[in-house]
């Protein structure tokens, strides 16, 4: 019997490649460090019946068009904006991502950027290797407090629970902003429902792990850094987009926050000449919220699974659109 075609867009993890090959014949971008060029992309794609996407890759209507055969985009991340949704479903494409695998090595980054914001870890880091350290005296690198401190979670699904958990660790006072009430976790963590902008005005740290999606693109503008505290500081870990990245260079610049740690950028790979690198209250990171060696052969592998289930008239266990699924 014909093995199901599939195209992979990046070198991935052996253990997650072995998966694919065992029931698939696949083609491969071979490269690590260099995102398929788009031209080959849709070269390869009209003869396959399912591929293997990472979130460089945007899976849109001209993609979709070039891919009539495609029954599956498997996505390694848990968040899919690469992928045109409603588009997909139009072409009875199935969609999925990678939840629960990545949720608590993404929330241990979250609170190493807090860390090292509020600490100015990086700073401190560089005054020493600059031979700037003559003697210890009351106020050098002094920064802001994490234990006991207000932490304001926007989004408080799966990721944002996790931060929720490690905050308890540091006594920290927990709000949150959701669509939903999480009264489980009111209960079991002590977390406490503010609207946004109250949650904005009372918080020490902010920190952000809602979905991209059309209604949270820009949700922290100039009028919500304008309701923070000076002394507040913002963490991203979500996608860069939900920040306005002007509006938060101002507010930086004019220290109407203390500080901000970014792993996510409006655009990625963020370029040299974005104003935010400029700034020493700014951490930022190339976007590593999962990057641990076993939560990304996890990702890797359950992408492969849902590929591999969606090629061969399996439901895959993490559809994110079920008006895909044909049954
Ligand atoms: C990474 O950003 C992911 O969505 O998994």
């Amino acid at each position: 019997m014909t093995k199901p075609k599939v195209y992979i867009t990046r070198l991935i993890p052996e253990a997650a490649l072995e998966i694919i090959a065992g029931a698939c014949d696949y083609r491969i971008w071979p490269e690590e460090g260099t995102p398929v060029p788009r031209d080959i992309l849709l070269q390869e794609i009209p003869t396959v019946a399912g591929v293997f996407t990472l979130l460089t890759e945007k899976v849109d209507e001209e993609l979709l068009r070039a891919a009539p055969r495609v029954k599956i985009v498997a996505n390694m991340a848990v968040g899919y904006d690469n992928v045109d949704l409603a588009a997909a479903s139009r072409h009875g494409v199935m969609v999925t991502n990678t939840p629960g695998v990545l949720t608590e090595t993404t929330a241990d980054l979250t609170f190493a950027l807090l860390l090292a914001t509020a600490r100015r870890l990086l700073e401190a880091n560089q005054y020493l290797r600059q031979g700037r350290w003559k003697t210890w005296y009351p106020m050098l690198l002094t920064g802001q407090d994490v234990y006991g401190a207000t932490l304001g979670i926007i989004g408080l699904g799966r990721i944002g629970e996790a931060v929720a958990r490690r905050a308890r660790g540091f006594a920290m006072r927990v709000l949150y902003y959701n669509r939903h009430r999480r009264e489980d976790l009111e209960r079991e963590l002590g977390a406490t429902y503010r609207p946004l902008d109250d949650l904005l005005r009372e918080a020490d740290f902010v920190s952000i792990h809602a979905p991209l999606a059309p209604e949270t693109r820009h949700l922290i503008g100039e009028r919500e850094l304008a309701l923070m505290k000076p002394t507040a500081v913002l963490i991203n870990t979500s996608r860069g987009p939900l920040v306005d990245e002007q509006a938060l260079y101002l507010a930086l610049v004019q220290k109407r926050i203390w500080a901000a740690g970014l792993d996510v950028f409006e655009a990625e790979p963020v370029s040299l000449e974005n104003p935010l690198l400029r700034l020493e209250n700014v951490v930022a990171l190339p976007h590593i919220g999962s990057a641990s060696v076993a939560t990304r052969v996890k990702m890797a592998t359950t992408a492969a699974i849902n590929l591999v289930a969606g090629v061969t008239g399996q439901r895959p266990p993490h559809l994110v659109n079920p008006q895909g699924w044909k049954g």
